[in-house]
């Protein structure tokens, strides 16, 4: 179905993107409208609102579970009340940033997220965007040879760069995650190509910051088709480039897409709310 005829749907790129009008997310929306921006995020992977007003939590949190279940992030749950909402959040001098390079989302998870929700509470004037890139298209133009190599092959995924004891990330950035002593690692293999679990296509579900190596691959062995495949996976004509303004929201497909966050604006704040969907098991 892509004949809509409760929303809006305005493409951003060929490969990825909508923005999506008409509606405001805050309300308790009917069925037939959750259907639609449903069918709209799995036609073009990441959808995008303006001039919404969910800060209150309850409000996000309500609008995120006509998708699914709630997930809680293992690395941002400190034991605090609703641990669901991760706040994602830049400082002026901040020397990093939460998902500066190009990645899905906690995908050392045994069944990683289906979806992100990330909403804008204050976004710079400029700069700060996030870019998007499409993981079938990835798929889809590898050579057939290429394709049938990666076929059966899983990799191994974990979170040892985002998290734990000694990163020092926290000294270095406002979001803070957990780097405490009793923090364990989580580890899980999952097939190169996935299938989607809606939408029957395959993708390439591989990324930079949890992938360490292929299954049975050392990590010497595994780098180079890897850094080919992170290469290929986000060419330009792959993605779209979202600007945030304050009220606006992302909802990505975890699934079927990457995303990455740039970290231009070293001056002005940017505080952004998030929650994401819990997801199945990758196939
Ligand atoms: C993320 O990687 O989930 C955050 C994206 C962003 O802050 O733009």
């Amino acid at each position: 179905m892509t004949d809509f005829k409760k929303i809006t749907v305005a493409p951003l790129s060929t490969a990825v993107g909508a923005e999506i009008g008409g509606v405001n997310i805050a309300e308790d929306l009917d069925d037939a409208t959750i259907a639609e921006i449903r069918q709209a995020l799995l036609h073009h992977l990441v959808i995008f609102f303006r001039d919404q007003d969910i800060t209150d939590i309850e409000r996000h949190k309500a609008f995120t579970k006509r998708f699914g279940e709630l997930f809680i992030h293992p690395n941002f749950n400190f034991g605090q009340e609703n641990a669901e909402m991760v706040y994602l959040t830049r400082k002026p001098g901040d020397k990093r940033a939460a998902g500066e390079t190009w990645h899905a989302d906690t995908t050392m998870m045994a069944n990683p997220p289906m979806a992100a929700i990330l909403f804008a509470l204050e976004a710079p004037e400029w700069g700060g965007d996030t870019l998007f890139a499409n993981q079938y298209m990835a798929y889809e133009t590898l050579s057939d040879g290429m394709k049938k190599m990666l076929s059966g092959l899983k990799a191994v995924h974990n979170d040892s760069r985002v998290a734990g004891p000694g990163l020092g990330l926290n000294a270095q950035r406002a979001t803070k995650v957990r780097e405490d002593a009793d923090w364990r690692m989580t580890e899980s293999a999952h097939p190169v190509v996935r299938t989607h679990p809606e939408t029957g296509r395959k993708g390439l579900f591989l990324n930079g910051i949890y992938v360490h190596h292929f299954e049975g691959l050392t990590v010497e062995e595994s780098a180079p088709l890897l850094n080919f495949l992170y290469d290929h996976s986000c060419r330009p004509e792959f993605t779209c480039r979202f600007r945030w303004r304050t009220g606006s929201v992302a909802f990505w497909d975890n699934r079927c897409v990457q995303h990455l966050a740039i970290h231009d604006n070293h001056e002005d704040a940017r505080r952004m709310q998030r929650t994401q969907i819990q997801g199945d098991v990758v196939r």
